[in-house]
């Protein structure tokens, strides 16, 4: 323990040093150059100096450094690179050292070959030091807007994917995991596993750490996983422990998985989004949980107004529902309807999702026409010569809510083909054949349709 402690000790002294060889090496490279540009006849001894005090703080700050690495606190594969470019360039420095001492053995273009070499190396180093300290925003942080666009600085949320519908989004593969992904991977995977815990796969996440488990089911507060990204900062035990926290949402988003059940399979309509998450889940992955009437959730482009004016010289009534949303609401009046004019209604099929033929002449067959409208939400046939003949031609109608067949001929015998009709959530039946008793029984048997019989 002692020893452990001591080179966690040395380790720390890692970020001081690494300024040392930084000084020396640019020192020793700018030196050169000035006097090759005064033309100076006898070169300064300084410079072969220069470069071995590179070379020994360099070999100094390597030390501390691998010490450091070993704690554990460090990315993987960027510690893999910063570890070994370190060593190079402790090597290299020594190398230096041995060429300015008899500089005129070497050309002039490779002695300055390698002093870019060198520095470029001494550069890209630093940098990726403070990167795996400070998290690769440091810099460009608090850069002015404008710059920001210039460096290519992008926005948390700019690479997240836009999500339309909740049934098909995963909660734990679609946004918990990746999350874990960009900020826990890195240490928790199945090659290194600091801390014994493997993040990388649901099983390993459920094994947690040594057969600790870290995810207490439907209780983020209690589990361990929680409890190391909610701690202060400061603290030794918080996760991620480089500079990368999660961010509010994303602090939410697992809270709400685990509270929810830490389920791997459910998807987002599955399980319960209490009103704090919907916000959440709309600025962060344009997904709204909100159900949408079907009519809102069509996407169609816009139909030409020349089929609008056809439509309305064939005797139909029309209006376009929004001027975002170019779907149909068509209606008819009068008893002079024809098979022709439907079939001109059958050729914008797509855009039609209200249609009211109610007091019209609309006969059993022609709703084979009509029962081809694949947006068809609400359907007005009251006071119609309908009969249950027509009515079984409806249940195609994958998408019909309303259905109005208040004075018509139907009977019992529609009631089979009504229950049919899966989306459908009220239909009127005031005024026709229809009992009581079995609009009663098919009450019970569907719920969520309302039927309207009214009084007899
Ligand atoms: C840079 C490396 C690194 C990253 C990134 C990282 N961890 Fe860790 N993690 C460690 C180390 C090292 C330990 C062991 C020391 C300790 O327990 O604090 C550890 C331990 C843990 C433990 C405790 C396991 C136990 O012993 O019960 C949990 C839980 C954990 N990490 C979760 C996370 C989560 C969640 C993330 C992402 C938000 C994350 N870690 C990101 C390095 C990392």
């Amino acid at each position: 323990m002692i020893a452990l402690e001591f080179t966690t000790f040395l380790g720390r002294f890692h970020p001081v040093l690494v300024h040392l060889p930084i000084g020396f090496l640019v020192m020793a490279v700018l030196l050169e150059w000035f006097e090759r540009l005064r033309r100076t006849e006898t070169k300064s001894g300084l410079i072969p100096v220069a470069w071995l005090l590179g070379g020994i703080s360099a070999a100094a700050a390597a030390l501390c450094g691998w010490y450091l690495g070993e704690t554990g606190l460090y990315e993987e594969d960027v510690l893999f690179v910063h570890r070994w470019l370190g060593i190079a360039l402790v090597v290299l420095s020594f190398i230096g050292w041995w060429i300015k001492r008899n500089p005129k053995n070497y050309s002039p273009y490779i002695q300055n070959g390698y002093s870019i070499l060198v520095l470029g190396m001494l550069f890209y180093e630093g940098h990726q030091g403070g990167t795996m300290t400070h998290g690769d925003t440091y810099l460009t942080e608090y850069a002015p807007e404008s710059l920001k666009g210039i460096l290519g600085v992008k926005k948390d949320t700019d690479s997240l994917p836009r999500f339309g519908n909740p049934d098909s989004v995963l909660v734990y593969k679609d946004l918990v995991s990746p999350i874990f992904e960009s900020k826990c991977f890195a240490c928790h995977n199945n090659e290194v596993q600091r801390g014994g815990l493997n993040m990388a796969s649901p099983d390993s996440l459920l094994e947690g750490s040594q057969g600790d488990p870290i995810i207490v089911n439907g209780n983020a507060e209690d589990s361990e996983l929680f409890k190391r990204i909610t701690l202060s900062q400061r603290n030794i035990k918080f996760m991620p422990p480089t500079e990368n926290p999660l961010t509010y949402d994303e602090i939410k988003i697992v809270e709400w998985w685990i509270d929810t059940g830490a389920s791997f399979d459910a998807n987002v309509s599955a399980i319960d989004v209490s009103e704090n998450m919907k916000p959440v889940l709309l600025r962060r992955y344009a997904l709204d949980v909100e159900p949408k009437p079907w009519y809102e959730t069509v996407q169609l482009a816009k139909l030409d107004s020349t089929r609008i004016t056809e439509l309305r010289q064939n005797g139909f009534t029309v209006k376009v529902l929004g001027a975002t949303n170019p779907l149909l609401d068509v209606s008819y009046s009068g008893n002079d309807l024809t098979k022709a004019q439907l079939q001109k209604l059958e050729e914008v099929k797509e855009h039609i999702t209200w249609l009211s033929l109610a007091e019209t002449n609309v006969t059993d067959d022609w709703l084979a026409i009509v029962s081809k409208f694949p947006n068809l939400t609400r359907l007005e046939l009251e006071k119609t010569g309908i009969s249950d003949q027509g009515v079984a031609l409806l249940p195609k109608l994958q998408h019909l809510e309303a259905l109005n067949l208040y004075g018509t001929n139907v009977t019992d015998a529609c009631m089979g083909d009504i229950e049919k009709i899966a989306s459908l959530k009220r239909v009127y039946l005031w005024g026709t054949e229809v009992s009581p008793q079995i609009a009663e029984s098919v009450r019970e048997n569907n719920e969520g349709l309302e039927i309207i019989l009214g009084e007899r």
